[in-house]
């Protein structure tokens, strides 16, 4: 795992949009693992202008790593609509090579036995991008999500209900269920980029970077992958103790110099 450490919050999206824009540039039919929440709005901002300025995305194609139980994809709290409205639409991917779990499937565990086998058909994801949930979810990997768990549905803890609920109206509407790749499928991921920014996941992400190991926190499983960035801001990095040797890994490491 490496953790980068960058000043403010834009300069942290920013490396995370450039390092997807390369992988695109590298691998046009790129299988790229997507993740929703405020963070990666602002990511996706910035792929949106790299397309304005030429960058194509015809050819990729992507898997969510979750969907809420109950949501059509019409409805604007789905995934499916976040992601449509956030980024497919402002690029030029086609639609059709674009996957999330169908939250209105009747047979739940067909859904996600299909939704599995898609990926291992696509030949797996080539990257994954994360986010991390307060009670230290990657997807929607609740606390004690066996480490080796694969698509399936879950219930969600009352941390995650409270992060998410108000941006439902009523805020009681949000799904108490959802589905999630499993942390065994996003470790399966060739790459992986985490991104964290704000003083709010200070103290979770120490947990997931430093801590040990438990189902308890499902990102500490990262640690497990060997080839996982983590790109944080200077406000999320706060509660880290090995912040120098991260930031002599940046300015010193060859492969670093065209970021910085
Ligand atoms: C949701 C998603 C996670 C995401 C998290 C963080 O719970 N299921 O994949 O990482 O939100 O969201 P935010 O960026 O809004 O803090």
């Amino acid at each position: 795992m490496e953790v980068i450490i960058r000043p403010t919050t834009e300069t942290a999206t920013e490396l995370t949009a450039q390092l997807i824009a390369e992988k695109v540039k590298q691998k046009p039919s790129l299988c790229l693992g997507l993740a929703t929440g405020c963070t990666m709005e602002k990511v996706y901002d910035k792929l949106a202008n790299k397309h304005q300025k030429g960058l194509d995305f015809s050819l990729i194609r992507t898997y969510n790593l979750d969907e809420y139980i109950g949501l059509s994809p019409e409805n604007p709290n789905s995934y499916r609509y976040y992601m449509n409205k956030h980024l497919f639409n402002r690029i030029n991917v086609n639609l059709c090579n674009t996957h999330l779990p169908l939250g209105t499937a009747e047979d739940l565990e067909l859904e996600c036995k299909l939704y599995e086998e898609s990926i291992k058909n696509s030949g797996g994801i080539d990257l994954q991008l994360l986010g991390i949930g307060r009670s230290g979810h990657i997807g929607f990997n609740e606390p004690l999500s066996a480490l080796s768990s694969r698509t399936r549905d879950k219930a969600l803890t009352p941390v995650t209900v409270a992060q998410n609920s108000p941006l439902f109206d009523p805020p009681e509407s949000m799904p108490k269920r959802a589905f999630t790749m499993g942390v065994g499928t996003i470790l399966e991921a060739e790459q992986v980029i985490m991104l964290v920014t704000g003083k709010e996941k200070a103290e979770i992400l120490a947990k997931a970077v430093e801590g040990p190991i438990t189902s308890m926190i499902s990102a500490t499983a990262l640690q497990l992958h060997s080839n996982c960035t983590v790109i944080v801001d200077e406000a999320a990095a706060a509660n880290l103790q090995g912040t120098d040797y991260y930031r002599w890994i940046f300015e010193n490491e060859p492969k670093w110099e065209p970021y910085r």
